[in-house]
């Protein structure tokens, strides 16, 4: 089984426009095999802080919050030694406002390339040294968060001057070459109609983007989850032209198959089968374990297998669709054709 695993994660990074150095995708591979035979995490999400820089209309942090119980940077190790996982998101509230975030990065990297490690920020405290200083530390992917192709993200986000802030800074980065910058865009029932606008601007910048979808259970607040016959025609339009707009460098991160599931979840309201706690997994900043960002039954690092039989077996949550999600909701071999795809294709070095 295993071989045949590896064989096919062989052949999809044949197929892909492959920027991950081979060595070290067959590495990550290689411990995305083990980890799904032995039902350890895939994905773990660090949120190192709760607090934020600002107040989204669609998110339940947002500003100052009590950062006394924040684990300390050398303290990531050993929950890197315990589960192990392939890929690492370093997320929040927002990662930036932790002054050790470098060291954050450098603790949890484990050596040969792996983890594949993941930055979700909103960036508004970014900078060309900070980035590059995040870089060297061994982050492979940026993901900066875009509601609006304009300063409606500023509103959206309640951060003036956010918008203009990155419209300065990302095509500057993105001019550098490393390929690694993705726009992540929360499609909400105020931007449905602005996804190829979105794509545009990922386009006009020079970056990479993935979609994502809201979900009401973060906040309860169901105004901002599209659902009208208006809404989802204007989903499928826009997806489909997103659809058309593909091509090898695979600048449109999401598979076509998690693009599918995205149509489907809003127009269910609702994605059954999740895996949250067994595939994937959060870590909150206080180094407690939780199944996902909306479950929030903690958990300590020892219990992690009591968290699986007591949550992830008989989860039936089904409410939102979120990137952590979609990653993971597939197949063994779905899973390692589209991650390979969707992961590994997005760094040059
Ligand atoms: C919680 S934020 C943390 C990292 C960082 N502060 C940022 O905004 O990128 C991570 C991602 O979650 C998304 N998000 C926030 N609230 C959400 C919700 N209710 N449903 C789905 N995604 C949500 C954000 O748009 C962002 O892209
Ligand atoms: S989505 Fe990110 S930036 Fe916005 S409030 Fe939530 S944590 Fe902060
Ligand atoms: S569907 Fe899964 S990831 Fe989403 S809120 Fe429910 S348990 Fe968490």
């Amino acid at each position: 089984m295993e071989s045949r695993a590896w064989w096919r994660g062989r052949r999809a990074l044949d197929e892909t426009m492959r920027k991950v150095p081979l060595t070290e995708s067959l590495r990550i591979i290689g411990r995305g095999t083990r980890n799904w035979l032995a039902e350890r995490p895939l994905v773990v999400s660090f949120e190192v802080t709760d607090a934020c820089t600002c107040y989204c209309k669609h998110c339940d942090h947002g500003g100052p919050r009590d950062e006394s119980r924040n684990l300390r940077a050398h303290e990531y190790g050993r929950y890197m030694e315990a589960l192990r996982p392939c890929v690492v998101q370093i997320s929040g509230g927002e990662p930036l406002m932790r002054p050790d975030i470098t060291e954050i990065v450098r603790n949890v990297q484990c050596g040969g390339g792996i983890p594949y490690t993941i930055l979700v920020s909103n960036w508004s405290l970014m900078t060309e040294r900070l980035y590059l200083e995040l870089r060297a530390a061994g982050v492979d992917q940026f993901s900066v968060s875009l509601d609006f192709p304009d300063e409606r993200h500023d509103q959206f986000r309640v951060h003036p001057g956010l918008y203009a802030h990155l419209e300065g800074l990302i095509p500057k980065l993105a001019a550098l070459g490393h390929d690694d910058i993705v726009l992540n865009s929360c499609i909400t029932r105020e931007n449905v109609g602005e996804i190829n606008a979105i794509a545009d601007k990922a386009r006009a910048w020079g970056v990479n983007l993935c979609y994502s979808a809201y979900s009401a259970r973060r906040t309860g607040c169901r105004d901002y989850l599209p659902g009208t016959p208006d809404e989802l025609a204007t989903l499928n339009r826009e997806l489909d032209r997103v659809e058309g707009r593909r091509d090898a460098t695979n600048w449109i991160v999401n598979a076509p198959s998690t693009l599918a599931a995205t149509r489907r979840y809003f127009e269910r309201a609702s994605a059954p089968g999740c895996t949250a706690g067994l595939r994937f997994l959060v870590v909150t900043a206080d180094g407690a374990l939780q199944p996902c960002s909306m479950q929030f039954g903690k958990y300590r690092l020892e219990d992690r297998e009591r968290m699986v039989e007591e949550f992830s077996r008989g989860n039936s949550c089904d409410e939102c669709y979120v990137s952590i999600r979609s990653y993971l909701d597939k197949t063994f071999p779905q899973l390692l054709r589209e991650n390979v795809r969707e992961f590994l294709a997005v760094k040059a070095r």
